[in-house]
């Protein structure tokens, strides 16, 4: 019988095209020319109308056997080509993870106020203080009520401040974080808190809208004002590497009393003037002074038994006075001309 002959060799010359497709879509083209609407084997069914029923049923048979066994084949030369597909693709990317790779001097670096920062972190930890974080979104409550702000206190103006819609606040000083000291920690203790502060200001070369601090607060018995100086003036021989000269101006600031403003003698000139100190031979650097009684009993302490001082350093100035910059625009500048100048 021809046709049934027919029938065998499409199988043949199936099996001969469909193993040498490249691919997968190649599969499916050529799977359509033998068993697709129009393809070689459904055009030869069309002819069986004519045939006798027993032809029918020989011939439909081997067409449905050699339907299934194209389908079959179609099913393998898939698998086979995904295989394939998959273990190029695998060797393509290869990557050696443990291949030693050139270092080029396209690395980044560690950000000059985070330098100081972590150097700051090691000494106090070093005094047996512990690290304390906070949110830099604020309430109205931890930022200015309960560092005893009074209600209009200037400080709380929309001049210096930036409000979210929902009625909290960009913290405008990590003494924020005191507040959260004194509610959730078991005094006595000492922590410092670094973190970003913002500020709703004019930008200029010794302001900017966001900059870091880190704050301090000790909590204990019979804290004196000679605690607080010994304190500090050990963080800044150990931050300069030399001994500093220090010098207490009274300072005000609610949350403290007495307040200070804690200067040092300038490193540039040793004191004698010079025009990174404007000639005065000091440098004001470090607010402090010894915990408000008022800000205690807001944190819950009994402001007779307990007792605290606080400070704030300024790391943005630090950084500046260590490599004598002249504008803090730099330290948030993102140049990296500028932060290359600091490896680490
Ligand atoms: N939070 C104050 C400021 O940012 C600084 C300060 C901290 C003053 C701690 C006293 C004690 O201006």
């Amino acid at each position: 019988m021809a046709i049934l002959e027919d029938i065998q060799s499409i199988y043949a010359e199936a099996e001969n095209v469909l193993n040498s497709v490249a691919n997968e879509e190649e599969l499916d083209n050529q799977k359509n020319l033998f068993i697709g609407k129009k393809g070689k084997l459904t055009n030869i069914l069309k002819v069986m109308g004519s045939l006798s029923v027993e032809e029918k049923k020989t011939l439909g048979k081997e067409a449905n056997e050699t339907q299934k066994k194209i389908e079959e084949l179609v099913q393998n030369v898939r698998t086979k080509l995904k295989n394939e597909f998959y273990e190029v693709t695998l060797k393509q990317e290869f990557f050696d993870v443990l291949k030693p790779v050139k270092l080029s001097d396209k690395r980044g670096s560690i950000h000059p106020v985070s330098q100081i920062q972590a150097e700051v972190e090691a000494i106090f930890t070093s005094l047996g203080f512990s690290i304390m974080d906070g949110p830099e979104v604020e309430t109205d409550e931890n930022n200015f009520e309960a560092l005893n702000f009074t209600g209009d206190h200037p400080a709380r103006d929309t001049q210096d401040t930036f409000y979210t819609t929902d009625g909290k606040l960009l913290r405008t000083h990590t003494s924020a974080i005191q507040v959260r000291a004194l509610r959730n920690l078991k005094p006595p203790f000492r922590i410092i808190a670094p973190g970003r502060v913002f500020r709703y200001e004019e930008v200029d070369a010794s302001h900017e809208t966001t900059f870091y601090q880190v704050e301090g607060m000790v909590v204990g018995k019979d804290i004196s004002i000679a605690h607080l100086i010994y304190t500090m003036e050990t963080l800044l021989s150990e931050i300069f590497k030399e001994k500093v000269k220090t010098r207490l101006r009274p300072g005000y600031f609610p949350f403290v009393e007495p307040g200070f403003e804690l200067d040092i003698q300038c490193l540039v000139c040793k004191g004698k003037g010079c025009s990174v100190c404007k000639h005065s031979g000091w440098l004001e650097l470090l607010p402090c002074g010894l915990v408000h009684p008022q800000v205690l009993e807001y944190g819950g302490l009994d402001s007779k038994e307990w007792t605290g001082f606080a400070f704030g350093l300024g790391l943005d100035r630090l950084v500046m006075m260590r490599y004598g910059i002249h504008d803090i625009r730099y330290l948030h500048s993102g140049n990296l001309r500028f932060l290359k100048q600091f490896p680490a």
